[in-house]
C-alpha cells in the first residue's frame, strides 16, 4: 500500500519535475546565447557600474598654464604644416621603438596606409626616442626622409623613458595638429581599425558635440607596483595614494580635441616625479588634474590577445599582441571579404571575447 502510494507520489512528481528541468535549461540557454550575442554591452555597463564618475579628490597635478613646446624638442618630423594640409578629422600616434622598423612597415602596409575612412581623412605618424646605437639611428633618417612619417623626440628610447615619448606625443599634438577632431594613442603591436571606431564614435557622439572624451579600455581602481624589483615600480614619494584615479589601457586609446588640449596642458604642467609613473597610469592622472573622465569601449582589447575571428576583428577598433606578419595576414583576410552581417558579428564577437577571458584565466595570456 505504502509502495504503491510512494510509485504514484514518483511518477506523478517526477514528470513534473523533469518538465521544470527542461524549462530551466530552456531559460538558461536562452539567456547564455543572449549574454553571447550582447557581452559587449554587458561589460559596458558593468564597467559603469565600477566606474567612478565624480572628481572627488582635488586634482593630483596643479593646473597651470604652460609653455608652449618648441619645435627644437623634435629631433626629426614631417613638414610642420603636414596637418594643415591633410586636415584629419582622426590622427593616430603610433609609439613605437626605433628598433621596430618591420613593425612600422607592416602598420603602413595595412590600417595606417589609409587616407580616407567613412569618407573622413585620416593620417598616421609614429612617434620615436633617440637610438642609442649609431647604425639605428641612421637608419631612422633614412625612414624618415623615405616615408616622412616619423617624429623623434628628444629622449632616449629606453622602457622606462616611454612616459616621455607620450609628453612629446602630447606636446607635437597640440602644437602641430590642434585641429583634428580626434587623436588615437596607439602602440606599434596593436592592430587598429579607424573604420570600426569612426562607426563607433559616430552612433555613440552627437557630430556636432564638441565634449570631451577620453575613450579605451578602462582600468579600475589599480594600485601603485611599490615592489622595487618591478619595472612599474613606484615609490610612496613619487606618488603617496593608494590608488591610481580610472585610466585607459595604454595599447590604445582616443582623445577627442577638448580633451587632448586639457590633458596636454595638464601634462606639460605637471611636475615630473622620479620615477615617472607608467605612461598610460601618467595620462590617467592629468586627465583627472583637467577634470576629464575616461569612458569605456568593449570593442578595445586593451591587455590580453584575442584570437582570430573575421567578424570579430572586423567589429573590434584595436587588438594587442600581433606581430608584423600576423597584422599583413588578418588585414587581408578582413578586407577582402565583404562585411559580416549583424548575427555573424555579434555571434563572433561573444566567442572571441569568451576565448579571450578563458585565456586570460588560465594565464594563456602574454603579459600586458
Ligand atoms: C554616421 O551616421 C550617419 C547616419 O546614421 C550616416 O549617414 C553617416 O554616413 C555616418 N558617418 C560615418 C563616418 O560613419
Ligand atoms: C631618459 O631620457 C633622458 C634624456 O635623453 C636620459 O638622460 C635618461 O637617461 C633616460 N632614462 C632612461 C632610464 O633611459
Amino acid at each position: 500500500m505504502v509502495g504503491r502510494g510512494l510509485w504514484a507520489w514518483k511518477h506523478r512528481f517526477g514528470k513534473r519535475s523533469r518538465r521544470l528541468g527542461l524549462w530551466s535549461f530552456l531559460f538558461l540557454a536562452t539567456a547564455a546565447l543572449l549574454a553571447l550575442l550582447f557581452v559587449d554591452f554587458i561589460e559596458s555597463w558593468v564597467t559603469s557600474m565600477a566606474m567612478s564618475t565624480v572628481i572627488d579628490h582635488p586634482p593630483i597635478i596643479p593646473l597651470q598654464s604652460a609653455p608652449p613646446s618648441r619645435p627644437e624638442e623634435f629631433l626629426l618630423m614631417p613638414s610642420p604644416l603636414v596637418c594643415q594640409r591633410a586636415k584629419p578629422y582622426l590622427f593616430t600616434m603610433v609609439t613605437s621603438a626605433p628598433a621596430n622598423q618591420r613593425a612600422r612597415q607592416a602598420i603602413r602596409d595595412t590600417w595606417g596606409g589609409e587616407v580616407e575612412v567613412r569618407g573622413l581623412r585620416v593620417m598616421t605618424l609614429f612617434m620615436v626616442g633617440v637610438a642609442s646605437d649609431p647604425g639605428l639611428a641612421k637608419l631612422l633618417i633614412e625612414e624618415a626622409r623615405e616615408h616622412g612619417d616619423l617624429i623623434q623626440g628628444c629622449f632616449l628610447d629606453t622602457y622606462p623613458n616611454l612616459t616621455r615619448k607620450t609628453l612629446s606625443m602630447l606636446g607635437w599634438a597640440r602644437r602641430f595638429c590642434p585641429k583634428a577632431h580626434y587623436m588615437a594613442k596607439v602602440d606599434d603591436d596593436v592592430l587598429f581599425n579607424p573604420s570600426a571606431l569612426l562607426h563607433f564614435l559616430n552612433k555613440s557622439r552627437n557630430p556636432y558635440e564638441e565634449g570631451d572624451l577620453y575613450l579605451g579600455r578602462v582600468h579600475l581602481h589599480v594600485a601603485p607596483d611599490r615592489d622595487p624589483e618591478s619595472k612599474h615600480y613606484l615609490p610612496a614619494g613619487a606618488y603617496p595614494h593608494s590608488v591610481f584615479p580610472d585610466y585607459c589601457s595604454g595599447t590604445t586609446y582616443v582623445l577627442s580635441r577638448s580633451a587632448l588640449l586639457k590633458i596636454s596642458l595638464a601634462a606639460s604642467a605637471s611636475p615630473l616625479s622620479t620615477p615617472l609613473p607608467p605612461e598610460d597610469v601618467f595620462v590617467g592622472l592629468c586627465a583627472r588634474a583637467a577634470g576629464v573622465l575616461p569612458s569605456h569601449c568593449p570593442l578595445f582589447s586593451g591587455g590580453p590577445g584575442v584570437p582570430y575571428g573575421r567578424c570579430c576583428y572586423q567589429a573590434m577598433v584595436s587588438i594587442h599582441h600581433i606581430p608584423p606578419r600576423d597584422m599583413l595576414l588578418y588585414w587581408a583576410d578582413v578586407n577582402s571579404s565583404p562585411p559580416c552581417s549583424w548575427l555573424s558579428v555579434r555571434a563572433s564577437l561573444g566567442m572571441c571575447k569568451v576565448r579571450a577571458l578563458l585565456g586570460s584565466a588560465l594565464g594563456l595570456e602574454q603579459g600586458l
